[in-house]
């Protein structure tokens, strides 16, 4: 079997969300954003150990994920934060899902299919404060609100936004769209339209504690140990829950001037040592990692070198004392005193660390530990 292997930490995982909790307060809730596979972690096991840590409320993106949650005997409310097509109302009803609702038709055919099965389905409404992608536009709130309040078989249980610039520090947008948020829910709540819960933090307005007070956030990856960018301090005592690992397979010894890889990128100045990896941009280790990335054998940082193939990698280990077959090779995670974090791959190829986590823990056979 190739001995490629993603390690999820459980263990760092509840770490992560009781320094969530931490973070938050005592009075506020967690929604737990699990979606895309809990950002590559694996859906399911990290639901199972964030709902028998008490979580509150879980997040995905879509229908199809609620029922896999409610299948695997997931009893924790769910939020489907995309919101619902028409043909998804009668699963939802019957699964007791708790759709993102923006457009009347959807909470029309909801209300009529909840009394038919003679059942009440709870909602969160989806304010747009700023992001332009989803939601009732703050101006017709009220309205969308008083056309949702006479149907029956509706419980309006939450209403909620998202932010677009809460990972920079700083930035006075995420001030703006708070406001923008709180003013439009308190004139509703004014109104009589409203008594439930509102929420608007993920993990970069939660470390900087904005929003919060509002009663519930919606982390993701802070969840999985990471910050939302760069500059985080509050974010150090979060621990990283994936590892990538996997072993050298041949290692060869070519004269100065040799060529590796596709597209002979990269030719050796002298006598090298070259390991190679059976990890490649199948396995979500990006190709723009060729020549850029690093890896950790025997402890130490090792440069890929030459271009990455599909399926394989090449490394520089020339003067690693004892390197072998076999030796383990650690692609993101921790070895003796080095890390590759997530972070540090995303800069070294232009991209956010919840790319990185996506690709490469969905790419990959899984393993679950408790550390
Ligand atoms: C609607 C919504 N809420 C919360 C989150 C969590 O964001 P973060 O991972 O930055 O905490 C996401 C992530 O994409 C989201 O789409």
């Amino acid at each position: 079997m190739i001995p490629n292997e993603v390690i999820i930490d459980l263990g760092a995982l509840r770490h992560n969300f009781f320094e969530i909790k931490r973070l938050a307060g005592p009075h506020t809730q967690i929604l737990a954003v699990v979606k895309s596979e809990a950002y590559g972690h694996g859906m399911i096991p990290v639901a199972r150990t964030l709902e028998s840590s008490g979580v509150d409320y879980l997040g995905v993106f879509e229908v199809q994920e609620g029922l896999d949650l409610r299948k695997a005997n997931c009893k924790v409310p769910i939020l489907i934060m995309m919101g619902i097509q028409s043909d998804e109302v009668s699963d939802v009803v019957k699964h007791e899902l708790a759709p993102a609702l923006f457009q009347l038709e959807i909470a029309e055919k909801l209300s009529r299919i909840s009394v038919e099965q003679g059942k009440v389905t709870p909602v969160h409404v989806k304010v747009d404060t700023g992001m332009t992608r989803l939601g009732v536009c703050c101006e017709d709130l009220k309205n969308f609100l008083k056309q949702l309040l006479p149907l029956k078989g509706i419980q309006l249980q939450g209403i909620f936004s998202h932010l677009a610039v809460a990972d920079q520090p700083g930035d006075p947008f995420t001030d703006q769209q708070v406001g923008r948020f709180r003013e439009s829910v308190g004139e509703c709540r004014r109104l009589g339209l409203f008594r439930g819960g509102v929420h608007i933090a993920n993990s970069g307005a939660l470390l900087a504690n904005k929003g919060l007070d509002l009663g519930m956030a919606r982390p993701g990856i802070l969840l999985y140990g990471s910050p939302p960018a760069q500059g985080w301090p509050a974010a150090a005592s979060f621990k990283p829950v994936m590892t990538f690992k996997s072993r050298v397979i041949h290692i060869t010894t070519v004269p100065p001037g040799a060529s590796v890889s596709y597209g002979r990128s990269y030719i050796t100045q002298k006598k090298c040592a070259i390991a190679t990896i059976p990890v490649g941009y199948d396995d979500g280790y990006s190709r723009l990692l060729s020549n850029n990335g690093e890896v950790l054998i025997r402890g130490q940082r090792m440069p890929v070198v030459g271009r990455v193939c599909m399926n394989l990698t090449m490394v520089d280990v020339t003067g690693v004392e004892g390197v072998a077959v076999g030796d383990e090779v650690v692609l993101l995670g921790g070895q003796g005193k080095e890390q590759i974090t997530a972070e540090e791959i995303a800069t070294r190829i232009g991209t956010i660390n919840y790319e990185v986590y996506c690709s490469i823990g969905k790419s990959n056979r899984r393993i679950y530990i408790n550390s």
